[in-house]
């Protein structure tokens, strides 16, 4: 929220923010009183949401003006509010806009904003069905406004033409030395850059140079995870929180890669096996970007045919990755077997046992743990426990998954 003093020579006639749609653009400007003089609270074009209300109610103001010039203007939006209001209590309608919003904005972690250095971008909130800006005092964040973001169960997303000025937020941070002072901290903020790069490259996928970037921050992240594991103080459950209030791709394949790394070095792999399991962690979902955003973004069921489009996300991302020519054929045989099972339940082979390469089955637990445990717009994330005890099924009971990883996860979960 931008707040400057405005010429005051205009006239201001009072109004009440009850009546506005949520989710929409308000088509006017919007000002509150500071003793007698009138100041700037929303631009035009400001969507109005929950998050916009929260943070007013947080700092407590009451009274809201429009110029009068603008009347007729209000007039006319109050006649359409109602009519919007009940357009957005339709879900598949909001379900669309929701959609187009994620798709325009990029998931942040907000737990890494920090006081000290001054935010240059715009913050949105998304928590289906809500959506939108969210007014914050510009420049340095308070304490207060931290607070606020904290508290708000929402996820937070930058739009993506600011996704620069973020990852510029970000070195920014880690430059910081007193900041980033401890290993975790370090690997969360470099895993955040990474899935600003993982972002950039899926919608870049022809650039080489962009590729070389990203596998060899994939791998500098890795060393940071293997010397945080060395130290005697690191709790390797500390990098399997999730964090996130929604499914994204990027979001989901930066924390596969990471839980996949997790359970590498738990097993023991060499360095450099470990660094081609990050590498095909990373890149497992990429076909979901060679096939229809409203196919992989759909919540809830899918047709028939929906669903047999959706599993080609599999081999067209491992036609894409073998391609390329430059990755190991264990990153893209990840690619092309993540949604195989032991017991020859998967797809899209219907592969079994020892057909399956072993970097693959690892991959598999790290996906399904993470999408179990994941809320969508649709369906909330299921709790540690339940995720671990579908997964102990699926290991057990099925061997449908490697139980050795199976007890790497759990064995990881139970330190203290
Ligand atoms: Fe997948």
């Amino acid at each position: 929220m931008r707040v400057y003093v405005i010429d005051d020579k205009e006239e201001y006639i009072p109004i009440t923010l009850d009546k506005f749609a949520e989710g929409h653009a308000v088509p006017f400007e919007v000002f509150t009183d500071d003793c007698g003089i009138k100041k700037s609270l929303f631009d035009k074009g400001f969507i109005f949401n929950r998050f916009a209300m929260s943070m007013i109610v947080r700092q407590g103001l009451s009274r809201f003006y429009i110029k009068t010039a603008n009347n007729l203007n209000f007039t006319e939006y109050l006649r359409h509010a109602e009519k919007m209001n009940r357009m957005v209590k339709d879900d598949s309608v909001l379900f669309i806009d929701y959609s187009e919003y994620k798709r325009r904005h990029g998931y942040i972690d907000k737990t890494l904003l920090s006081p000290l250095i001054p935010v240059d971008f715009e913050l949105g909130g998304m928590r289906y069905p809500v959506f939108g800006g969210i007014p914050l005092a510009s420049g340095t964040l308070t304490k207060d406004a931290l607070n606020g973001l904290m508290e708000l169960n929402a996820d937070i997303v930058v739009r993506s033409e600011d996704v620069a000025k973020y990852q510029a937020y970000l070195q920014r941070l880690l430059d910081l030395r007193h900041e980033t002072s401890t290993e975790k901290r370090i690997i969360q903020i470099k895993q955040e850059l990474l899935r600003g790069l993982f972002s950039t490259y899926l919608h870049d996928r022809e650039n080489r140079a962009l590729l070389d970037t990203l596998l060899r921050e994939t791998g500098d992240l890795v060393s940071h995870i293997e010397r945080y594991a060395e130290s005697p103080a690191s709790e390797m459950k500390d990098l399997l929180e999730i964090r996130n209030v929604d499914s994204y791709v990027s979001v989901h394949s930066v924390n596969v890669c990471i839980f996949s790394v997790l359970l590498g070095i738990r097993l023991g792999l060499d360095p450099g096996i470990l660094r081609q399991l990050a590498a095909g962690a990373l890149l497992h979902d990429i076909g979901k970007f060679l096939i229809s955003y409203a196919v992989i973004n759909k919540q809830g069921d899918l047709t028939i045919d929906e669903y047999r489009l959706y599993c080609t996300h599999v081999a067209e991302g491992e036609r894409f990755a073998r391609a390329l020519g430059c990755l190991p054929p264990h990153v893209c045989d990840i690619i092309g077997q993540h949604h195989e099972r032991l017991d020859g339940s998967g797809y899209p082979l219907g592969l079994s046992g020892k057909e399956i390469t072993i970097l693959s089955q690892i991959v598999t637990v790290a996906d399904s743990y993470e999408a179990l445990i994941t809320s969508t717009p649709k369906r909330r994330g299921k709790s540690r426990e339940e995720t671990m005890a579908i997964l102990r099924n699926d290991a057990e009971k099925k061997q449908a998954l490697n139980r050795t990883i199976y007890h790497a996860l759990n064995s990881i979960l139970n330190e203290s």
